[in-house]
């Protein structure tokens, strides 16, 4: 993918679960309402093709009297879904129970982080009033234009219709999960390599076939302090910097790293505060949560404990913890805002803010800002130093430093990118850079 998707307008915030409005309700669906969902379709001279094999928790249905009144489904593709199976008995039609089915799917849909469904109807006007759009065919994605309700079930001429059931920013956070969660796998199978090729490298890095350690990953750490971890800690780390060094830890100190990883940043701050002190990882992907802990195993760290979440939610108390940490990570938010007042949160007054960042140094051409690529590879989500010394001082933090620790040409940034970018690479000379980013909480 070599673009964000063009975001598509909808009636998202609509997207709640509905209130029933008559003598019915609205639920899942059990294995045994498959007959009567069935019957149900017949009657209305719906397709029943592929049912069975769809059947289960995305589809529901209304009920009056432990009756099946209607149904609605969601047949899912990747990060999207297409509507199917919307029926309402004959003698319930007009009691707005399709409206309501619809709506409950959407709420669904929301709820498992899909980006958009989609609707092949003979009636158009219908979903337009619950802010569906027509679509042309040819934007619709490749896993929905080839599904067998597109293909052969419903009629080639029927309009096409989508609403948004989640925001540009769900798509983009679902992307990096993807990823990191493919590098985490990569690590634990043995096919990432350290200084070998592998496919789709990482963060801070990028594209097809590149040096696993590209030029923001490489040679961040001490010799000394790669011996003392793992090697699947060294081979995950994906930051562009060390925080850890420059952090200034010490005994007894309580640290969290947003965006932990592999667990490279938290394995070594463990050690640093020793065992009066605590090191927190937090990280939205399972699949890096799994790996980071197996390294905590094998180090042997005692005083390290990875949490599962978002680092715009932190499950953390307020006041909690001495320093925060991140490598690579704030740039990666789609709500840097909120990172940062949850960092602010969480930190006791005194608390250090201690990040290490891919920041720009000057405006970045819409190009680079709408490169999926370079989104999950740490660029084209980073805020501008003017930015990010803003957003910090605007959640409270004060002493706000922005010290440089490495500053990028346009080539090193055009070997992350997949894909071809329109822009001559000396444009981009100089406009990124590693940092190290501090600030404290006031006392
Ligand atoms: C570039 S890697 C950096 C990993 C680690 N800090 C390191 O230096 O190796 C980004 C990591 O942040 C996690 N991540 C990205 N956005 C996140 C978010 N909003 N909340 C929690 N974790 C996030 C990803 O799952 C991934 O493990």
């Amino acid at each position: 993918m070599s673009s964000i998707e063009p975001e598509i307008t909808g009636a998202e915030s609509m997207v709640e679960r509905p209130v029933p409005l008559g003598p019915w309700s609205i639920r899942a669906v059990r294995e045994d309402d498959l007959v009567a969902v069935r019957e149900l379709l017949g009657q209305v001279r719906l397709p029943e093709d592929g049912l069975e094999d769809q059947f289960g928790e995305n589809y529901a249905v209304a009920e009056s009297d432990g009756k099946v009144i209607g149904s609605a489904g969601v047949e899912v593709y990747g990060r999207y879904g297409l509507l199917r199976s919307v029926a309402v008995s004959p003698e319930w039609q007009g009691s707005r129970i399709g409206r309501s089915l619809i709506l409950e799917r959407l709420y669904w849909a929301k709820a498992r982080g899909l980006v958009s469904m989609f609707a092949l109807t003979t009636t158009p006007r219908y979903f337009e009033r619950l802010g569906f759009q027509v679509v042309d065919r040819n934007s619709i994605p490749p896993g929905i234009r080839f599904s067998k309700e597109f293909t052969s079930v419903c009629p080639e001429t029927a309009p096409v219709l989508v609403i948004a059931v989640n925001g540009p920013h769900v798509e983009k956070r679902e992307e990096v999960r993807s990823r990191y969660g493919q590098i985490a796998r990569d690590v634990e199978a043995g096919t990432r390599t350290k200084g070998g090729r592998k496919q789709k490298a990482s963060c801070c890095g990028g594209s097809a076939s590149v040096d696993v350690e590209n030029v923001i990953t490489a040679n961040l750490y001490e010799e000394s302090e790669l011996g003392s971890i793992p090697d699947t800690a060294a081979l995950a780390s994906l930051g562009c910097g060390n925080p850890t060094a420059l952090a200034e830890l010490k005994e007894g100190e309580i640290v969290l790293d947003l965006g932990s990883g592999g667990g490279i940043d938290v394995l070594l701050s463990a050690k640093r505060v020793g065992s009066s002190g605590k090191a927190y990882g937090l990280d939205m992907t399972d699949d890096m949560l799994q790996l980071a802990r197996r390294n905590q195993a094998e180090a042997g760290v005692e005083n390290a404990e990875f949490l599962k979440g978002e680092i715009e939610n932190i499950p953390l108390p307020d006041n909690s913890v001495d320093v925060v940490i991140s490598n690579c990570v704030i740039n990666l938010s789609t709500d840097k805002r909120k990172a940062l007042a949850e960092a602010f949160r969480v930190l006791r007054p005194g608390g250090r803010f201690a990040v290490s960042d891919v920041v720009a140094r000057s405006k970045i051409p819409d190009e680079i800002r709408r490169n999926a690529e370079l989104w999950v590879g740490c660029i084209a989500g980073t805020l501008e130093e003017r930015e990010y010394r803003t957003l910090l001082k605007g959640v409270g933090f004060d002493a706000i430093e922005v010290v440089p620790t490495r500053v990028y040409g346009g080539n090193d940034l055009f070997a992350l990118a997949e894909a071809e970018l329109d822009i001559d690479p000396a444009e981009l000379d100089g406009k990124f850079m590693s940092a190290f980013v501090r600030a404290t909480k006031p006392s």
